[in-house]
């Protein structure tokens, strides 16, 4: 199965998106600063974990590390570790901007990027796991694990860190995820909780699915076997996906089926969770 290479890791940044992370930090220090104002029992806190810092990815290195860090691996040590993968690999910089943007446009629940920034499984998961597979990608393995480990324990969301993620990804919620080894996530969809993108079990080497561009995965849904949910897919809640699905198809049950006549739209983009019309009249 081709991997569709253009709906992945363009993490490369160029100059325009160097400039969008700088308006974003811009905007992350204006909602720190308000929340302080707001809130001056939160003072202390923005500041250690945005105020003080001088970019976007150095704030982002000190939530991550002092949330993963412990007795093995403490805050300093771990934030080396994530500001030499930025470093290494700005386009990592560049993905979790655009989960960031992601989660501020997709979440009804949420209309900024303080929040999510600050607190959210989903998108604190998503980053450490993008760490752990550029030390996986480099061959330090262990650490790798550690990581994964780490989040795993803290956020409850176990991603592997093999598995290739694109960006502009919402993990919503967090709680409960599992992504095995082999699988990939492009770019621009959105997974709720309680989600398993994992084996049947009786295949191995590439053995986990493929989760195109655009994709909206509901609450509980599992995934199964190394099969393609094609673009623009749909994947209603708590249905359990063991075949492959067509682009800009919905299907929902166990074991799950085509519903509707198919709809256009990214609904990993929109959050369009509304099912399509049966193909008949009564
Ligand atoms: C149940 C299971 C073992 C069946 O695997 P399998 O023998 O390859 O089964 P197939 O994919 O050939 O499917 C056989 C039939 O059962 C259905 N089926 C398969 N798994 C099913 C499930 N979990 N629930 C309901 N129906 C299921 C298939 O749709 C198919 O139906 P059909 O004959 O009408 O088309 C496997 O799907 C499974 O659930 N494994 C556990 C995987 C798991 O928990 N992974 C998580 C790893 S993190």
């Amino acid at each position: 199965m081709p991997l569709h290479a253009a709906n992945l890791h363009q993490l490369s940044p160029d100059l325009s998106a160097s400039s969008e992370i700088a308006a974003l930090w811009e905007v992350l220090c204006g909602e720190a600063v308000s929340a302080s104002a707001n809130d001056p029992a939160l003072a202390r806190a923005m500041n250690s974990a945005i105020l003080y810092h001088g970019s976007f990815a150095q704030a982002l290195g000190h939530r991550l590390a002092q949330k993963l860090a412990n007795h093995d691996i403490d805050i300093d040590e771990l934030q080396a570790v994530v500001a030499q993968a930025l470093h290494n690999e700005p386009g990592i910089l560049v993905a979790a901007a655009a989960d960031l943007r992601a989660v501020k446009e997709r979440d009804p629940s949420n209309s900024e990027i303080l929040t999510p920034f600050l607190y959210f499984k989903g998108f604190l998961a998503l980053q450490g796991q993008r760490i752990g597979h550029w030390l996986w990608r480099h061959e330090r393995l262990h650490l790798a694990r550690h990581l994964q480990s780490r989040i795993s324990e803290v956020l409850g969301v176990d991603i592997h860190p093999a598995a290739r993620m694109g960006k502009g990804i919402m993990l919503d919620h967090g709680s409960g995820l599992v992504i095995g080894e082999t699988a990939v996530v492009e770019d621009d969809v959105s997974i709720l909780q309680n989600v398993t993108l994992g084996g049947t079990g009786k295949q191995s080497g590439d053995r986990h699915p493929k989760i195109r561009r655009g994709v909206l995965i509901g609450a509980g849904a599992k995934i199964l076997g190394n099969i393609e949910i094609g673009t623009g897919a749909k994947v209603g809640a708590g249905s359990v996906v063991v075949a492959p699905v067509r682009p800009f198809t919905s299907v929902v049950g166990v074991p799950a089926k085509p519903v509707g006549r198919g709809h256009t739209g990214l609904p990993g983009v929109t959050m369009d969770q509304t099912l399509d019309e049966p193909d008949y009249v009564i």
